[in-house]
């Protein structure tokens, strides 16, 4: 980095003053920013002293600026201090500000560095005739004209020695030159030949138009291979259809479980150690509990949901709703227990549909194993389903009895499975 100091008391200006006109731009400038902001002025007002000073800052116009500003002159002298585009000492009529960063450094930028050394002499001075001063720079932005200076407000690019001592002779002199590359590139294009894009259609425009056609076709193709796809499908469920209403259904119609054979009731194939099937029947059969669950919120469905329930015991209607609700008399209370037996009972909550709270009030009525509800006669189960309180229903529609008899033998559900088949302590 540059060390940024004023340049010596011996040429600095006893005072500094705007043009009017710059006195006036600097007003106006200022006006832009609220009152109490007018600090956010500084830079433009240093840059516009500088270019008024033949482009280098005086302690005065840093004085002057601060004063402006109701600023402390400390405060401004950082921000000058700061920025290498304001310059602390004079420069000369032609100011080089040459990169000196890698990419212009791997292009030649020392080579650029020489020429400014031989020719200006060393960085911060004027040369001899007052026309040039040079300073080493960070990257301009330019990287890819490497090597690069600016003078004065214009970028000189795609530098050699030879095209940079030109451009100084010309500058000298006063001919014209010309920005930009010194070399034969435009721009920033590929140097010589061009190598890549090198298809003339693709600056004509017909290039897009063809993507543009292509793109239309590919469109217009995928839509008719979905739209055939569409109508393909269409024809197919038509003829499964016909097929489906002239093939002859056993038994009642579908989603009727008393139409089943025995062997293929849910209940027969879970006796059976089969898993769960007969999808129609289940489906069928589980619709009334979805529903029944869906319902209810979850915070209530804890003792309903819990569980992997078999597809076997999903209630069926099995009696009228007049029959299932008539109330069922104290002669068919099952029998009770005052404690488990053992001393352990068994896990309730293994039968879906069962959950905490039940099985705790199950354990209150004298009911603790899976053998006692496997044992009830259907009057025992309505006896005791009658007297569940809130959960009321629940035992005939889940069908606890048959649950019990499977769970009696050491059947667990699959989750369960790796629990202790009996008893819970
Ligand atoms: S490195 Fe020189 S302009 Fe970027």
């Amino acid at each position: 980095m540059s060390v940024r100091r004023l340049a010596a008391d011996a040429i600095q200006p006893p005072s500094f003053a705007f043009t009017p006109d710059n006195q006036a731009w600097a007003r106006m400038v200022i006006a832009r920013y609220p009152e109490g902001r007018q600090a956010s002025a500084v830079i433009p007002l240093l840059w516009r002293a500088q270019e008024q000073h033949d482009y280098w800052l005086p302690k005065a116009a840093i004085e002057h600026v601060a004063q402006m500003l109701a600023m402390p002159y400390i405060r401004v002298l950082e921000v000058a201090t700061f920025y290498t585009m304001f310059n602390l000492e004079p420069v000369g009529r032609f100011f080089v500000q040459l990169c000196g960063t890698t990419p212009c450094r791997l292009r030649g930028a020392e080579d650029i560095v020489k020429v400014c050394e031989s020719r200006i002499g060393p960085q911060r001075h004027v040369s001899a005739d007052g026309n040039f001063s040079w300073l080493e720079v960070e990257c301009l932005g330019s990287c890819c004209n490497a090597p690069m200076v600016q003078i004065n407000n214009d970028y000189y690019e795609d530098l050699t020695p030879e095209s940079f001592n030109k451009l100084l002779d010309d500058l000298a002199a006063g001919r014209p030159v010309k920005k930009g590359p010194q070399s034969a590139r435009h721009t920033s294009e590929p140097e010589g030949a061009v190598k890549t894009l090198q298809d003339p259609s693709l600056y004509d425009g017909s290039v897009v138009g063809a993507w543009k056609k292509r793109f239309a076709e590919e469109e217009a193709k995928a839509k008719e291979a979905s739209a055939k796809a569409a109508a393909e499908k269409a024809a197919a469920d038509k003829a499964a259809a016909a097929q489906a209403a002239e093939t002859p259904k056993p038994g009642k119609p579908a989603g009727d479980t008393a139409g089943l054979k025995a062997a293929d009731t849910p209940a027969a194939r879970v006796a059976e150690g089969k898993p769960p099937t007969a999808p129609a029947v289940a489906a069928a059969a589980g619709d009334a509990s979805k529903s029944e669950s869906a319902s209810k919120p979850a915070s209530k469905q804890a003792d309903s949901v819990r569980g992997d329930r078999p597809s076997s015991y999903v209630a069926t209607p099995g009696k009228s709703a007049a029959e299932a609700a008539a109330p069922v008399s104290d002669e068919h209370k099952p029998a009770l227990l005052s404690a488990p037996e053992a001393g352990k009972a068994d896990d309730l909550e293994l039968i879906w549909g069962v959950g905490p709270k039940l099985a705790q009030m199950l354990n209150g009525m004298g009911i603790y194993h899976f053998a006692q509800i496997a044992a009830w006669t259907e009057l025992n189960l309505r006896w005791v389903d009658q007297n569940l309180g809130a959960f009321r229903g629940r035992a005939v529609r889940d069908k606890w009895i048959e649950q019990a008899a499977k769970l009696a033998t050491g059947w667990r559900p699959e989750s369960k499975i790796g629990d202790k088949p009996t008893a819970k302590d």
